[in-house]
């Protein structure tokens, strides 16, 4: 294990080049995706070789920066380093940690030479690699105030460090309870139609012999009514103002599940996925993605060709049915307006 807290970084930067642990090939191998272009950077995150909020905007980043070597002889340089920004925001709608992060290396570099903005965009991303890190630890252990004894708990898709920059969201609250030995057991969610769960939470518990087991994403409901989940603790791709949340698509299932069975329902998120300019649900993008992933499993067909599919990447929870907030600041608890619009400040801030 690394100093981060990882098994394998996901996100790594060398003199010119940005290199992702791909994920589109997980668990079968592990092999390095290297970037050195601003298109490189949106392909990877279009294709989800890096994928997971937090991580998108660390990409991001690092994507502004390689672009800004590319364009630093350039007599427009500021116009095309904002021109490129726009497009690598456009890569991914829904996650706003892509263009939270965008417009912080922007408002960085702002009224610098070509030279000090290169210099200044390599430094805000790395930066911000190592600072989500160090927040996920914090958030991580402000999770543990929520579980006094030993839990089962149920999570959806991948929010370990392959999602963030190290540690993870969800998974670095599960990481943080294993640590102190209040976990039982994870219940993996497959997360179907790419199979986040089955192909990187697995991957990454594995590596470190925490106690989990997969299941499809039909028996979370039968697994709850067996008593076997204590908790549901999930990610988030962009948080509204009241508390409504995006997250990959069956999060909304499982916060319904666990509303009739009694379970409490956790998002865990760094400040940057809260969105200051989203009021509810309704202002936030949902990703549709090719209905092809939903045809295929791993690559292999399922269903007659070209039989029509819908595919939308994430769905959005109510915040009614959210019992708390997991964040580096602390919990926070219902009724969330106030809360979440005292926080639009200090997340503005950083
Ligand atoms: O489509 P993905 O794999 O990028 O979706 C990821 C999720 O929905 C995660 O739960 C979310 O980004 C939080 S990651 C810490």
């Amino acid at each position: 294990m690394n100093s981060s807290g990882n098994v394998m970084e996901a996100i790594r930067s060398g003199q010119n080049a940005l290199y992702l642990l791909d994920q589109r090939h997980l668990p079968d191998r592990a092999d390095y995706l290297t970037c050195r272009s601003e298109e490189d950077v949106a392909d990877a995150i279009r294709t989800l070789a890096v994928r997971g909020a937090p991580a998108i905007g660390i990409a991001g980043a690092y994507g502004l920066w390689l672009e800004s070597l590319r364009l630093r002889d350039m007599p427009d340089f500021e116009y095309q380093v904002h021109q490129s920004a726009q497009r690598l925001e456009r890569s991914r709608p829904t996650a706003v940690n892509l263009s939270w992060a965008l417009g912080k290396a922007l408002k960085a570099i702002n009224g610098l030479s070509a030279e000090a903005s290169i210099l200044a965009l390599k430094a805000f991303a790395d930066k911000l690699l190592a600072a989500d890190i160090q927040t996920n630890r914090t958030l991580g252990d402000w999770g543990l105030s929520l579980f006094p004894e030993a839990v089962s708990v149920l999570t959806h898709c991948n929010t370990g460090s392959l999602a963030t920059g190290g540690y993870g969201t969800a998974l670095g609250v599960i990481r943080s309870l294993f640590r102190e030995h209040k976990l039982r057991e994870v219940f993996v969610d497959e997360t179907r139609p790419l199979l986040q769960g089955a192909r990187l939470t697995a991957w990454e518990l594995q590596q470190e012999d925490t106690p989990a087991r997969l299941i499809a994403d039909s028996m979370a409901a039968a697994v709850m009514a067996k008593g076997w989940i204590n908790a549901v603790i999930v990610g988030a791709d962009r948080i509204a103002l009241n508390g409504d949340t995006a997250n990959k698509i069956g999060t909304y299932s499982l916060a319904i599940l666990a509303q009739y069975h009694h379970i409490p329902f956790y998002i865990a998120a760094p400040l940057s996925t809260f969105d200051s300019n989203a009021l509810s649900g309704a202002d936030i993008p949902v990703e549709e993605r090719d209905p092809e992933e939903i045809r295929r499993i791993n690559g292999q067909t399922i269903s007659p060709t070209r039989f029509p599919a819908y595919n939308p990447a994430f769905d959005v929870t109510p915040g009614a049915m959210i019992s708390a907030f997991i964040t580096e600041q602390g919990i926070i608890k219902p009724p969330y307006e106030q809360v979440l619009a005292h926080i639009k400040e200090s997340r503005d801030d950083m």
